[in-house]
């Protein structure tokens, strides 16, 4: 997946030769009085429509129109649409960036240069428009034969004002990490788009080796055989149902400097199609069940991140891979699991196979020598429910790390909300037989899923993104069509910098 490398420019928008040179225009700002070059490179059409109303700046609302040639050198404009200028933040930045090159590429206008104006600048603000621009190359329509949606940029570039040409390399470093941080997006993208037929628990092994190859990141991938000798079970009970073998990822950062502790552990659900099991789905919309693994594509994608952004601790990546399969083998409702951290698990619901791979996984991470945990997962239903497809549900402890998870994962632009993790949860997934059971039922479906997964947490500062809703749009967006969105990536990438205040 080529993607086309952003620049970083610091001249003059009017001298910036590009086919459309977008402008951010906030709600009711009369943008033309300070941008005095807009009226005569617009013929007077920018000053024109936002007087008569036609283009008043809400959120992701355009006008487009030609420039006036002779020394202006754009040979398009548009005023894009950046809402509220109170309410502007990074997330809406890196969406309206995003909005601009997929107004661009629908239109199959090849190049693309979005000025930097606004309440959000410096690098925070370049790395963000990267990001954007970057965002919008991703296609989903890679299997069609026929005609595919628009082709991406082939120039995409990100003009700075003036007075930030002095922070010049601070800027072109911004540039890197915003391509870095969107390329591994739409890596993970690309990943929870493959169907389960072309990404079985093997292929997905072989590309994560690809990837962290061609990025620095150590690698080793756990067979089934190795799975059993390390008494994984609840990985191997999911698995039995199926015909393709497990797999584990396992992912290291070790950068030569670094601090023996903390090492960051993520581990990433990656069920690479759930179709219940013997509990088993119904067929109306299970086809969506190919991007149960998005969680371990995150993981996967923020690897090759933290790696190339050479984040300055250990950071290690599990993730254990299996499809959730209904076959003569499989596991059946009433039977007992025994996990490799000892702990044994009634499984009720064949269905709740997330919490199961995901309780080996963590076991695992600690095993490598994680000092602090982030899961994350399409765990639940019902964390939908909660949530809606607006937010992550974000759950763990202490509160001072959950927080710390919440605040990356906002300005990465993928919101998180904080859920409750009370014992009394753990109430609803006693069993009679084993120490816990794997579902608590309707009630709180989210929340006992997370207390189940706390009981592999082995006390570490631990936080569990519950991705089930967030993953995957089910509707087109100006900034994200249908389809995955590599939702946690850059919250994962972003985290290890941030080390110190751990
Ligand atoms: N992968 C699903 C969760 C899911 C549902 C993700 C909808 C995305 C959209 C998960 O494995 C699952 O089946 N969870 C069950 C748990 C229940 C049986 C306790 C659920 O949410 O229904
Ligand atoms: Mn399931
Ligand atoms: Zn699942």
């Amino acid at each position: 997946m080529a993607s086309t490398d952003v620049r970083l420019l610091t001249e003059p928008p009017a001298q910036v030769s590009t086919d459309l040179l977008v402008v951010p225009v906030f709600d009711g700002e009369p943008v033309v009085e300070g941008l005095s070059w807009i009226e005569s490179g617009t013929n007077g059409e920018a000053g024109r429509a936002i007087a008569s109303g036609e283009m008043r700046g809400r959120l992701y609302e355009f006008f487009v129109t030609p420039g006036s040639g002779g020394a202006f050198k754009p040979v398009r404009v548009a005023l894009a649409g950046a809402g509220k200028a109170a309410d502007f933040d990074s997330e809406r930045l890196r969406k309206v960036a995003t909005a601009s090159a997929l107004l661009a590429r629908g239109r199959k206008i090849p190049r693309v240069a979005f000025m930097l104006r606004g309440p959000i600048g410096g690098a925070d603000g370049v790395q963000a428009v990267t990001e954007g621009l970057v965002l919008a190359g991703f296609s989903v329509d890679q299997y069609k034969t026929g005609e595919r949606f628009g082709p991406a940029a082939t120039e995409l570039s990100v003009i700075a004002p003036p007075h930030d040409a002095g922070a010049r390399s601070a800027l072109e470093k911004a540039v890197e990490r915003g391509q870095i941080l969107g390329e591994s997006s739409n890596l993970a993208r690309a990943f929870a788009n493959e169907p389960s037929n072309l990404l079985t628990p093997r292929v997905f092994a072989d590309r994560a080796v690809e990837i962290a190859r061609a990025s620095g990141v150590a690698v080793e991938i756990l067979d089934e055989g190795e799975i059993a000798r390390l008494g994984m079970g609840l990985l191997l009970g999911v698995a039995r149902g199926s015909v393709e073998p497990p797999r584990v990822i396992v992912l290291r950062h070790d950068p030569p400097r670094a601090p023996k502790t903390p090492v960051l552990g993520l581990v990433g659900k990656g069920i690479t199609f759930d179709t219940g099991g013997i509990s088993i789905k119904p067929a109306e919309g299970m086809e969506r069940m190919k991007d149960d693994m998005a969680g371990g594509a995150a993981v996967v994608c923020a690897m090759r991140a933290i790696s190339l952004l050479q984040a300055p601790i250990r950071v290690v990546g599990i993730v254990p891979a299996t499809e959730n399969m209904p076959g003569g083998r499989a596991m059946k409702p009433g039977d007992v699991l025994t996990s490799a951290s000892g702990k044994t698990v009634g499984v009720i619901n064949t269905d709740a196979e997330g919490r199961l791979i995901l309780g080996d996984g963590l076991w695992y991470a600690q095993q490598m020598g994680a000092t602090h945990l982030v899961d994350v997962a399409t765990l639940t239903g019902a964390c939908v429910v909660g949530l809606g497809k607006v937010a992550t549900g974000l759950f763990g402890r202490p509160d001072g790390w959950r927080n710390t998870v919440q605040a990356v994962a906002q300005k990465a632009g993928d919101r998180c909300w904080p859920m409750p993790l009370y014992d009394e949860y753990f109430d609803q997934i006693r069993s009679e037989i084993a120490d816990m059971v794997n579902s608590g039922g309707r009630a709180g479906g989210a929340c006992t899923a997370a207390i189940f997964l706390k009981e592999f947490a082995g006390g570490l500062p631990w936080a569990h993104l519950d991705i089930a809703g967030t993953a995957w749009a089910d509707e087109g967006k100006p900034f994200q069509p249908k389809g995955p969105i590599g939702i946690a990536v850059r919250t994962l990438a972003e985290l290890p910098f941030t080390y110190e205040q751990w």
